[in-house]
């Protein structure tokens, strides 16, 4: 099954002089146990992309179908409560709630997502494990290393078991053992339960983890390929 279609969608970013066409006709498809690497240089469009297909970004043009709803056709708060439960979503700066511990933070996404408490917390304590940071849970969010507080955000978009795992360079700050859990998990993601998995990447060490290859240059979408 599709989980996300974005078809012929265009997107500016910022106004007036400095306004950027960072999307330009974009069209692609992300089905059930995919994990599809999104390939471009700083500033082509990456994080354009994976916002629009969250419904974080509203389109110019185009339609953007997640699980088979136009995000266009819901209303804010029915957008938010689809995404809630629909995409995880691992963002290129982690944005953890100070106020909270790292388990708390965790647990918060899978309740939103509108899991049962005690489910919440048992698989609060799986993505801890699954990860290997264990260790981390107890802490403030504001005492993680950068590679620490991003297995975090991993963990927070992977504990609601999203059909739709969007990760914006989710291996940025690691060094390669924490790198490989991370695809590990990415691809579990995909093969175990089958999630559609979009990540952007310049990453090469999560190429043997994916299905497909597909670059964006300047804000267009080239030829997706498979890896030989
Ligand atoms: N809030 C904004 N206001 C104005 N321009 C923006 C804004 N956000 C992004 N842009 C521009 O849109 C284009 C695409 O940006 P985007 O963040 O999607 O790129 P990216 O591929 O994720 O880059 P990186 O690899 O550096 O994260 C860039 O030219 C960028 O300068
Ligand atoms: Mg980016």
């Amino acid at each position: 099954m599709t989980v996300l279609v974005l078809d012929g969608v265009s997107k500016t970013r910022g106004g007036g002089a400095h306004a950027t066409q960072a999307l330009r006709d974009a069209s692609l498809s992300v089905a059930q146990g995919e994990v599809v690497l999104l390939e471009g240089a700083s500033g082509a469009g990456k994080t354009t992309l994976l916002a629009v297909a969250a419904g974080l970004l509203t389109p110019d043009a185009g339609r953007v179908l997640l699980a088979g709803r136009s995000l266009a056709e819901l209303s804010p708060a029915e957008r938010r409560r689809h995404r809630a439960r629909v995409v995880g979503f691992v963002f290129q700066r982690s944005n953890l709630l100070e106020q909270l511990t790292v388990w708390e933070n965790v647990l918060l996404m899978a309740l939103l997502a509108g899991r049962p408490s005690g489910e919440a917390r048992r698989a609060t304590n799986e993505v801890f494990e699954q990860l290997d940071i264990g260790h981390l849970a107890p802490r403030g969010s504001g005492e993680l290393s950068g590679g620490e507080e991003q297995r975090v955000g991993v963990a927070r978009a992977l504990v609601h078991r999203p059909a739709l795992v969007l990760a914006d360079e989710p291996t940025g700050n690691l060094d390669g053992a924490s790198g490989g859990v991370v695809a590990e998990a990415l691809a579990t993601c995909a093969k175990a339960r089958g999630a559609a998995v979009l990540v952007a990447t310049h990453d090469a060490r999560l190429e043997p983890f994916a299905t497909r290859r597909v670059p964006i240059v300047d804000g267009r979408l080239g030829e997706g390929r498979s890896p030989q």
